[in-house]
């Protein structure tokens, strides 16, 4: 449907009709041939806010996917980069992935749930890429706590996102489709399929994040084209 080694729209619909973790299982080996996994140049600016090569000791990638944002994490880490997803297809992914990724820092690849993790202020950065649609409203705090208490005093958790869409842009109605979609195909079929656009959106993440004890700030054009217009959020632990 996407490319030629992507997914055909059988299998996009079959995955869909599973629960998000079994949809990715399914999805996994043909995963980074869909505009789902986050394109370089996002993970490009992100990185480059982060900071320098190993600039700091460790990064967690949360719902890390097939290792696309570990990728660019390592390099910038002197001890661990670690990487966390429910899914194990997804995760078996990553790991044939990241065999030769730059940098030195040791990678672990964890399965767990991002709504119950449990480090404890140990990691100097958390990011999360392509992934705050699977995090509804009633899931926001629990899903922002166990990020702030897996980050050390001054850390930081970064992610992409953008501004919400006028209304008479495409992207407005794009996204309200398919939400409205997601809505009633979860009415319709159960277990849920967790997925919609327009969630942590700048600046209304911003009281969230602040509730959770983080300062934070918005920077755009850190991305190159076309992604120029992606803001990449840097909330910083107090
Ligand atoms: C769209 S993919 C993004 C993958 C990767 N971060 C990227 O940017 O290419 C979303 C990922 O989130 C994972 N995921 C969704 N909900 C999760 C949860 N509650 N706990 C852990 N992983 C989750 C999925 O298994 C999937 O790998």
């Amino acid at each position: 449907m996407f490319h030629p080694d992507g997914p055909s729209l059988a299998e996009l619909l079959r995955q869909a009709l599973t629960t998000t973790e079994r949809g990715y299982d399914l999805l996994a080996p043909k995963f980074d041939h869909t505009p789902f996994r986050t394109p370089e140049p996002i993970l490009e600016g992100a990185a480059r806010l982060v900071g320098g090569p190993r600039s700091i000791r460790s990064a967690l990638d949360v719902c890390c996917g097939t290792g696309a944002g570990l990728r660019h994490l390592r390099p910038l880490c002197t001890e661990r980069v670690v990487g966390l997803d429910f899914s194990a297809g997804m995760l078996a992914e990553a790991r044939k992935k990241l065999e030769g990724a730059p940098g030195d820092a040791e990678v672990e690849l964890v399965r767990g749930d991002a709504f119950a993790m449990d480090f404890e202020a140990e990691l100097d950065v958390v990011t999360c890429f392509g992934a705050l649609g699977h995090v509804t409203a009633r899931d926001e705090d629990r899903f922002v706590a166990g990020i702030a208490r897996a980050l050390v005093p001054g850390g930081r958790f970064v992610f992409a996102t953008g501004t919400r869409p006028a209304p008479t842009s495409a992207a407005f109605w794009m996204a309200h489709g398919f939400n409205a979609v997601m809505h009633a195909r979860n009415r319709l079929v159960s277990p849920p399929f967790v997925m919609f656009y327009l969630t942590f959106l700048w600046p209304e993440v911003r009281p969230l994040l602040e509730r959770h004890g983080f300062t934070c700030e918005a920077t755009a054009g850190a991305c190159e084209k076309p992604w120029e217009r992606a803001l990449i959020v840097v909330a910083t632990k107090r």
